[in-house]
């Protein structure tokens, strides 16, 4: 089968995450790439995937990527390292043609800078158990003589989807956990779920309150990176020039699919991503 990409800058970029866990790299994007169209497909139905088959967790990226694809997307972002993890080499054998950037978390960088030899990357179990992430240990981890634990609580994501309470047990767990890491000389924290680095500043304030000397890291700005240079290679960066809302000098709204919509979901959404930000939903 040999599906052509849209090939006009103009098109949108796609996004895809079983949640809004995807929208912090989104935010990335937004703020590197402005004059974009995005359009966003948030698999609510099916969240979480974390815990998910390997099958079905690719089933879920090929009917997103497929629905974004009809959409006329000119590139594809899967904004979820569980999706990535099993859904991404099937999505690039179905759509050669089509520009798809998986994530991965970022534990290279933190490999390679960590001191103590010792870093802990936090994701879904789907994420953990994947091959993305068990080649990038035996490749970097391993030849660096540099311990990587792994962590996974299952309420992590649904502690994001409701807004991040800070009196849960969630919020309350993790803390301690912080306190576990630096109790192992762990010095980088990797964020290796998508959803993750909406709670980024509220680890980097407990890590200050503690007093320890630990960095936290997620894969969001190195992928807005490489979508950039991605798009500049093939000629199809949107340019303020082409763009009617860039003349205008008013930013494209965020276009949002939801394979499930219940009414939180619009508040937690302007939440994560500032009142400023135009969302266009669509049913
Ligand atoms: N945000 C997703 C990720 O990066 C997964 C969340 C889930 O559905 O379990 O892995």
């Amino acid at each position: 089968m040999s599906i052509a990409a849209n090939k006009d800058g103009n098109a949108p970029i796609g996004l895809f995450d079983s949640g809004i866990g995807g929208l912090s790299v989104y935010l990335h994007l937004a703020q590197q790439l402005p004059v974009e169209r995005y359009i966003y497909y948030a698999d609510t139905l099916h969240l979480p995937y974390g815990d998910r088959e390997s099958k079905e967790i690719e089933a879920f990226t090929l009917t997103a990527v497929d629905w974004l694809y009809k959409q006329g997307c000119k590139l594809i972002v899967i904004a979820c390292n569980s999706a990535s993890a099993y859904g991404l080499d099937a999505a690039r054998r179905c759509y050669p043609h089509l520009p798809i950037v998986g994530l991965v978390p970022a534990l290279k960088p933190a490999i390679l800078a960590s001191k103590s030899g010792h870093v802990a990357v936090l994701a879904t179990k789907a994420t953990l158990n994947g091959m993305l992430l068990n080649q990038v240990i035996a490749d970097i981890a391993l030849p660096n003589q540099t311990e990587v634990t792994k962590y996974f609580d299952p309420q992590l994501v649904p502690w994001v989807e409701s807004g991040m309470p800070e009196t849960s047990e969630t919020a309350q767990r993790l803390r301690q956990q912080v306190r576990a890491f630096a109790t192992d000389d762990i010095d980088y924290l990797v964020l290796g779920c998508t959803h993750y680095p909406f709670f980024r500043a509220f680890l980097v304030d407990e890590i200050n309150a503690q007093q320890l000397s630990m960095q936290v890291i997620d894969s969001g700005q190195a992928i807005a990176t490489r979508v950039q240079s991605l798009l500049a290679k093939q000629n199809l960066l949107a340019t303020p020039e082409n763009s009617i809302a860039c003349r205008n000098d008013k930013k494209h709204p965020l276009v949002f699919y939801a394979s499930k919509y219940d009414d939180r979901l619009d508040g937690v959404v302007r939440r994560l991503l500032g009142a400023q930000t135009q969302i266009e939903y669509v049913f």
